[in-house]
């Protein structure tokens, strides 16, 4: 009995939106400091009594799939390679079983560094996808955004993420202009020559605060511009609900066909089909990254809350999930956490 009602419950919203998609963040430090998401030093780290446990992160994951109908995880940080316990958790999580009798379709978001040494343990714990975080493969640039020189490491992860069998490997760049425009071109190559889906982000304000400015955005449709004086690009049929606008790339005389996807999540944002729902580190709900509400899981967990008090909690949660991020919006001001210690 308690099943039949367990399997009825949903992370439905006032949107009509159903989340499926769960974003669990593992910590929030990170080898490198990105400008867009980091300040260069001075960022307090969530004290460590405060991060969730590897059986406690795996427990509220067991939750969302086995009773909120979630069915895709995504592990991301700050740096999830950085958590110890990763392949452990990402094993863990494997074993639970979706509302459809499935496995939940695991993926990891990582800047790469350290995933050559990583990525056979991650495959074989149940890795299915990953996403590699890479903003310029101009060595000089990509130390200016990062803030750290780390572009070899992380292309040696990036071909190691592609000989571990992991399909598709994509690619994440965000584009900011007068910072990395003159890579977008470069790196579509780069990626179509190696059989990697490139996603260009627009970017949002949730870096350090006041970093953002407008008039350093790269539009999707400029981004798309850009593309197009190089590739012939068509539309991909069936977006569901990604935020990327894919595009396939037909074959050229230097270049083999492939997929490109732009993310406007400004200027085109997808919060009507959003499907997400977040796990920060430290246990906290979070229904939209531009959220600045919480739902604690943390402590009532410690307190020995059981699943189905975990369950109704996060439901409750999603209920108040605000209709959109608002970026555009007069009294839009963003939230206290940058996007390392919420996860993207
Ligand atoms: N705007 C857009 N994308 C961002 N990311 C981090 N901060 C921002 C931002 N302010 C991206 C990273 C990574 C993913 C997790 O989120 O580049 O690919
Ligand atoms: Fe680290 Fe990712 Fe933030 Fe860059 S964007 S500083 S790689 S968490």
């Amino acid at each position: 009995m308690s099943t039949v009602i367990a399997q009825q419950l949903r992370l439905r919203d006032g949107h009509r939106r159903v989340a499926r998609d769960l974003r669990v963040s593992l910590t929030d430090r990170c080898n490198l400091r990105c400008a867009y998401c980091m300040p260069a030093e001075g960022l307090a780290w969530i004290p460590g009594p405060d991060v969730l446990t590897d059986d406690e992160v795996v427990r509220l994951v067991g939750v969302a799939v086995t009773r909120l109908g979630v069915r895709k995880i995504r592990f991301t940080g700050g740096e999830p390679l950085l958590r110890r316990g990763l392949a452990g958790i990402v094993a863990a999580v494997g074993r639970f079983r979706t509302d459809e009798g499935e496995r939940p379709e695991l993926s990891l978001t990582t800047n790469g560094i350290g995933l050559d040494r990583q990525v056979a343990a991650l495959v074989h714990a149940g890795l299915e996808r990953v996403n590699v975080s890479l903003d310029s493969l101009d060595r000089e640039r990509y130390a200016a955004l990062a803030r750290r020189d780390r572009l070899p490491d992380v292309l040696r992860g990036l071909e190691a993420a592609g000989a571990a069998g992991l399909r598709p490997v994509k690619v994440n760049t965000v584009a900011m202009r007068g910072a990395n425009d003159v890579d977008i071109v470069p790196l579509a190559e780069f990626c179509l020559a190696r059989g990697y889906e490139l996603r260009f982000i627009e970017h949002m304000p949730l870096g350090p605060q006041h970093a953002w400015d407008r008039s350093q955005l790269m539009a999707g449709a400029e981004i798309l511009a850009r593309l197009s004086e190089r590739f012939e690009l068509t539309p991909a049929p069936g977006r569901g609900s990604s935020p990327s606008e894919d595009w396939i790339v037909s074959a050229g005389r230097d270049h083999p066909a492939g997929r490109i996807g732009v993310i406007a999540s400004v200027t085109a944002p997808f919060c009507a089909a959003c499907d997400r729902t977040r796990l920060t580190a430290d246990g906290q709900v979070r229904t939209c990254l531009f959220s600045h509400t919480e739902t604690d899981l943390r402590s009532p967990l410690r307190a020995g809350a059981d699943d189905a008090e975990l369950a109704a909690l996060w439901v409750d949660a999603h209920t108040a999930k605000p209709a959109g991020h608002g970026i555009d919006d007069a009294d839009f001001h963003q939230p206290s956490r940058t996007m390392s210690s919420i996860g993207g």
